[in-house]
């Protein structure tokens, strides 16, 4: 497994330096059951708005459901179904747009579902494993395919695995592989005490 843990200036934990959305998936290393529960468990506990928890998970293991694995992989791009399809495991992150307790509008539900793919995929990579989200699909499809009611809806799909040693990545996909993790500045996106004033490093 190559990592490709980036070097921050302040220290950051080790799992979020090492989290990254890779595209070489070990076709044949399926995950353990165990896994994929480690997996949904640490997304059950994110946090989420009135502890609503607006978010549901489609799981799609190709080791016991490759019916519904193909059906999920027919749903993405091309782009996407090109790498994802070595991918054991596929699941769909949907939102609720309706508050439980209420029937009211949950305008944060997409924001939870985020919060709980984030947490599945740091705990993925606890586990040693390769999350890769994907906006990139076709939602109407997936509403179709699975049955997905109105109020949810299909925010993106993820793709999980084991990582392909470096020396087996196929060279389509070695130089995307080997491309260096960027990020905006810390000033172009965090503001303190008022919109546009750059978060000031040393007081
Ligand atoms: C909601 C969401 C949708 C994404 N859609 C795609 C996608 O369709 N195809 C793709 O290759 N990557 C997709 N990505 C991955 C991002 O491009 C990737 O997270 C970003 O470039 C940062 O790279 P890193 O995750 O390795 O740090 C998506 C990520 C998120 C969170």
């Amino acid at each position: 497994m190559f990592t490709k843990k980036i070097e921050t200036k302040v220290a950051i934990h080790e799992l979020i330096a090492m989290r990254w959305s890779g595209r070489a998936y070990d076709s044949a290393k399926m995950l353990t059951r165990e896994a994929i529960m480690s997996l949904v468990e640490a997304a059950r506990w994110a946090p989420s708005c009135f502890g609503d928890q607006p978010w549901r998970f489609l799981v799609f293991d190709k080791a016991t459901n490759k019916t519904g694995w193909d059906k999920a992989l027919s749903c993405l791009v091309e782009g996407n179904r090109d790498w994802a399809k070595e991918a054991p495991l596929l699941l769909l992150a949907c939102a609720d747009s309706v508050l439980s307790q209420n029937g009211k509008h949950n305008r944060w539900g997409q924001y939870d579902t985020g919060a709980a793919a984030e947490n599945l995929s740091l705990q993925a990579a606890a586990l040693g494993l390769m999350v890769h989200q994907m906006g990139g699909f076709d939602a109407d499809k997936t509403r179709t395919e699975f049955a997905i009611p109105e109020q949810f809806t299909p925010m993106a799909m993820m793709a999980v695995g084991y990582q392909l040693p470096l020396e087996a990545i196929p060279d389509d996909i070695k130089e995307r592989e080997n491309n260096a993790r960027a990020r905006n500045t810390l000033d172009e996106n965090f503001f303190e005490g008022h919109w546009g004033e750059p978060i000031i490093e040393e007081l």
